[in-house]
């Protein structure tokens, strides 16, 4: 029997992780945050004092990736190399630094094994920019998630002050704004919604109202 995936995509600061962690708990399914893997190719890079514009060391760098994962409590925890990396991951350099990386299409392809791998019983809730369209193409249900970026931007700006980085909020914007433009132009896998896809645009809604849609399609489909 096939494995039920819902693959959600979007570009960043938009809700997909708050989506993607609810429904996994909801559903009692696996949980694939496939950022966090490009995240961890940026940060091994500079372990490995790799550049980032360096095709060839990047892809064998992504080839070579020696992670592990823990979801507990709906808060993902990361080790590479055996040391845990999980605030490391999560600065504003390191979402950089992966999109950085996330243009190599070397790197894109030494990733898909371990995505793939995720799927397995009792079904996978996938996080990512190309979940649907490449990832997983026969994805049962397909969502992309969008909103303005001063929306979104205001909401990676909070996220980031209660999680005690201070930044401010044009700095945000600024590298919010910079980092979309380098995942919706690049020839590899660019983000752009799966034609059956089902979209929805969050700029106007709560979370509990874009949370409602998301279970709503969910149980559509399930
Ligand atoms: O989702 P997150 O902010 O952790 O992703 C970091 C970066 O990794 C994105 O800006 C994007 O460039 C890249 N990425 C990607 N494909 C994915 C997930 C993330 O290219 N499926």
């Amino acid at each position: 029997m096939i494995v039920p995936i819902i693959a959600i995509d979007g570009p960043s600061g938009v809700g997909k992780g708050t989506a993607c962690g609810h429904l996994s708990t909801r559903l009692g399914f696996r949980l694939l945050d496939s950022g966090s893997l490009y995240r961890l190719v940026g940060l091994a890079c500079e372990w490995d004092g790799v550049s980032l514009d360096d095709e060839v060391g990047c892809t064998a760098v992504a080839a070579a990736l020696d992670a592990s994962f823990e979801h507990a409590q709906g808060r993902l925890r990361v080790w590479m190399n055996a040391r845990e990396v999980s605030a490391a991951i999560r600065t504003e350099k390191a979402g950089q630094d992966a999109s950085k990386v996330a243009v190599i299409p070397g790197v894109r392809d030494a990733l898909l094994d371990w995505q793939r791998h995720a799927a397995k019983w009792p079904g996978l809730v996938a996080d990512g920019r190309d979940m649907g369209t490449v990832v997983f193409p026969d994805a049962g249900l397909k969502i992309f998630l969008d909103a303005s970026t001063e929306e979104r931007a205001r909401r990676r700006h909070q996220q980031l002050l209660d999680g005690g980085q201070s930044v401010t909020l044009s700095a945000v914007l600024d590298e919010m704004r910079e980092r979309d433009v380098r995942d919706r132009t690049r020839e590899a896998a660019p983000l752009e919604a799966a034609q059956d896809a089902k979209v929805l645009d969050t700029s106007g809604l709560t979370l509990d109202a874009m949370l409602a849609k998301v279970d709503d399609w969910a149980d559509q489909y399930l």
